[in-house]
């Protein structure tokens, strides 16, 4: 299974902060952005790494983050996105690195503060599909949220003005190979983005999509307010525990 960080995106929410840098290298307590969701996959045994970025200062990620010897790897792969396209699209750059492989997808603002090892085990074992995370949040609106029947997904809403459950998905999503060809058929949404939501609403459809419920804390840090948040829970207790 091959592991892909998505730091592509303007990170236009968050000006001037992200004016002359990429958002993903904004400080989170003692560590840039783009470390947790690195440290999310090293600790649930991903070795092989892509890093999608874009927007402003890509060059420095490279700098910054080299074969990614402070994770343990000896190898880095990145690719670029050019603009603004959506969560999709900056995945659909991934399809040459994944070679047909498992993989799974970490938002490059998502910080957590255990690990996903078990769920990534429980899904290799999964025949085939999707399998995608949730926490309960207290502002679902924020975020892609799952509506259940009898305990099953039936569909996930995008930012919904009248939640139907009080969970988030989270940006942590892993797909069989054919997700690239599911990409191929999206359309922009009303924000003008492929949707990861839409993505997944498709593994719905085809009744191949699991899911599991997240421990410990999880926060995205791509707003001035979850950016603050989550500088303060790592401070507190420390992010990608064992
Ligand atoms: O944080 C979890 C949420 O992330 C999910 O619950 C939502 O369903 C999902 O759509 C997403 O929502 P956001 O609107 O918060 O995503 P945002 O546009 O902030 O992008 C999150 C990360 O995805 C960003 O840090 C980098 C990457 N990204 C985003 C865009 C729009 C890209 O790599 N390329 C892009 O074009």
């Amino acid at each position: 299974m091959k592991g892909i960080v998505l730091a592509g995106g303007l990170g236009t929410r968050m000006h001037p902060l992200t004016k002359v840098t990429n958002k993903h290298l904004l400080p989170v307590y003692d560590k840039p952005m783009i470390y947790y969701p690195i440290e999310t996959l090293v600790n649930a045994g991903i070795e092989e790494i892509l890093i999608v970025t874009g927007g402003n200062s890509a060059g420095d990620f490279l700098k910054l983050l080299g074969n990614g010897k402070a994770f343990g790897l000896k190898h880095l792969n990145y690719t670029y996105q050019e603009g603004e396209g959506g969560i999709a699209a900056a995945l659909a750059l991934a399809e040459y690195f994944a070679d047909k492989d498992r993989i799974i997808v970490v938002l490059g603002d998502n910080i957590i503060e255990g690990n996903i090892r078990k769920a990534v085990q429980d899904f290799i074992k999964q025949e085939s599909g999707a399998k995608i995370m949730l926490k309960e949040v207290s502002d679902p609106n924020r975020f892609g949220v799952p509506a259940f029947e009898n305990g099953k997904i039936v569909r996930i809403d995008e930012k919904p003005e009248h939640p139907a459950s009080s969970y988030a998905v989270i940006g942590v999503y892993m797909y069989d190979s054919n997700v690239f060809d599911v990409v191929k058929t999206l359309k922009p949404s009303v924000r003008g983005e492929l949707e990861i939501t839409d993505v997944n609403n498709h593994y719905i459809k085809e009744g191949i999509i699991t899911y599991e419920i997240l421990e410990g804390w999880w926060t995205d840090a791509g707003t001035f307010d979850s950016l603050k948040y989550a500088t303060n829970r790592v401070a507190e207790t420390g992010a990608n525990k064992l």
